[in-house]
């Protein structure tokens, strides 16, 4: 989707997203009263203050500053890291949307460090007509002003466009109560936006490490998606809260980190190991555990766990402590049906995939051998979310047997 689109998605969203205070179902909408003005500021700053997702916040902010300034369209641009882009999200599932952050007038009023107001959006040459031409909208006005962090730093830009009202110019009351809303949303997005950096962070060295840990063995990128996502559905059903289930979703990808320390004489001997071989390949569970243990983060606190866990059995017949039943930490008893579910299905230099079926009966079978029988339950009644999560991240080969 390109920024020519955008126009008439962020109306299309507007229209069904939230109430609407003035009469919209004519061109022409009037000033909202006072009583309503504040009726309508309460509302949403209520939603906006419950919301975490910079999506969401993002799109109340922008429903917020339309029935704040009768706009007939309102947006909230970002900027990315670099600060070379403008980009905004109208709507979950489609992707976001970005300019160049010295571009229009959202550019000018980020370059210019104060907000803008053009009631002749023709008449100005820093307006830019291609956007006008490819959705036949016509732009009259435009308010552009900067969204602040609490350092001061310009982190976006709040933009309105076309006043609805009888008088359809912006005027400096407009101004002002933009002005208001976006210092009140700017200290929200901030806080939404700190945590998703944390988040993706935090992410990004996982999923690094996790896979350095795997392509020496020829497992995938997606195989620590998997077991990832596998884990994540897995928590949920067996109770845990959203909380811990997202920061096993994290800490689950490490568990072969400990792969990195084995010799590739045995991570990738193509066919069976003899016993001694195999001593040495167990232990990764520890050497993860040693990787990870004294890292203070949570997510690494819990990837430690996992690490020396994951190989443990409910019987305790399992490595490297034989630890039993709920001795084994639930992070570690997750993972092992998440990792062993995916290792199964997948080829492996030492074995084909196997058929579903077959994976499905040995899982039975070790139901309060290998797996917490609980788990075994909570795996067989969210089936279908673990199947759709193997077909979203297929390795795109003959893996799984189909
Ligand atoms: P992995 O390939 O990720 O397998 C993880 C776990 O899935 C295994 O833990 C085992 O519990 C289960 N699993 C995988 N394939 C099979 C299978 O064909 N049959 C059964 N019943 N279970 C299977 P395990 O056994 O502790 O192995 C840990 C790691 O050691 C494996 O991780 C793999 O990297 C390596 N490994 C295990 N056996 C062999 C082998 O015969 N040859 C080679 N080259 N590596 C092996
Ligand atoms: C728009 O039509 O969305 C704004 C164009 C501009 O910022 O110049
Ligand atoms: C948890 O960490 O949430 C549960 C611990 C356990 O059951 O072992
Ligand atoms: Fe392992
Ligand atoms: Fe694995």
């Amino acid at each position: 989707m390109g920024f020519r689109d955008y126009n008439a998605l962020i109306h299309n969203l507007s229209e069904e997203s939230m109430p609407r205070y003035a009469d919209d179902k004519h061109n022409e909408r009037r000033e909202l009263e006072p009583s309503q003005m504040l009726e309508m500021i309460f509302e949403y700053v209520a939603l906006i203050s419950k919301e975490k997702e910079i999506d969401r916040i993002l799109t109340l902010m922008a429903d917020f500053g339309r029935e704040l300034v009768c706009a007939d369209r309102c947006s909230i641009w970002l900027l990315n890291e670099d600060k070379t882009k403008l980009w905004t999200k109208v709507a979950h599932g489609i992707p976001s949307i970005s300019i160049p952050s010295d571009s229009g007038i959202a550019g000018h009023a980020i370059s210019g460090a104060e907000p803008i107001v053009i009631n002749d959006a023709y008449a100005d040459e820093r307006f830019n007509p291609d956007v006008d031409i490819q959705t036949g909208y016509v732009t009259r006005n435009i308010t552009a002003l900067p969204v602040y962090d609490g350092e001061g730093r310009i982190i976006g830009v709040y933009q309105a466009i076309n006043k609805m009202s009888k008088e359809a110019v912006f005027s400096d009351v407009d101004l002002g109560r933009l002005k208001l809303a976006a210092s009140y949303s700017g200290a929200m997005l901030e806080t939404a936006i700190a945590q998703k950096e944390i988040e993706d962070t935090q992410k990004d060295v996982i999923f690094t490490m996790g896979e350095a840990g795997e392509t020496r063995s020829k497992e995938t990128g997606n195989h620590v998606k998997r077991v990832a996502e596998y884990s994540y559905v897995l928590a949920l059903a067996f109770g845990l809260d959203k909380r811990e289930a997202e920061l096993l979703r994290m800490a689950s990808p490490m568990h072969d980190i400990g792969k990195i320390a084995i010799p590739d004489a045995v991570l990738k001997k193509p066919g069976k190991l003899d016993e001694a071989e195999f001593e040495i390949m167990k232990t990764h569970a520890a050497t993860g555990y040693q990787i990870l243990k004294n890292s203070s983060r949570r997510i690494l606190k819990a990837a430690a766990i996992v690490s020396y866990e994951h190989h443990e059995k409910y019987n305790g017949k399992g490595y490297p402590r034989g630890l039993k039943g709920e001795d084994i930490h639930i992070f570690g008893r997750i993972t092992a049906v998440a990792d062993v579910f995916d290792a199964l299905g997948s080829d492996r230099v030492y074995k084909k995939a196997w058929e579903l079926e077959k994976i499905l009966a040995l899982f039975k079978e070790e139901r309060g051998e290998h797996f917490d029988p609980k788990l075994i339950d909570a795996f067989f009644s969210s089936l279908d979310g673990i199947l759709s999560i193997r077909n979203q991240f297929s390795d795109n080969d003959n893996s799984f047997g189909n």
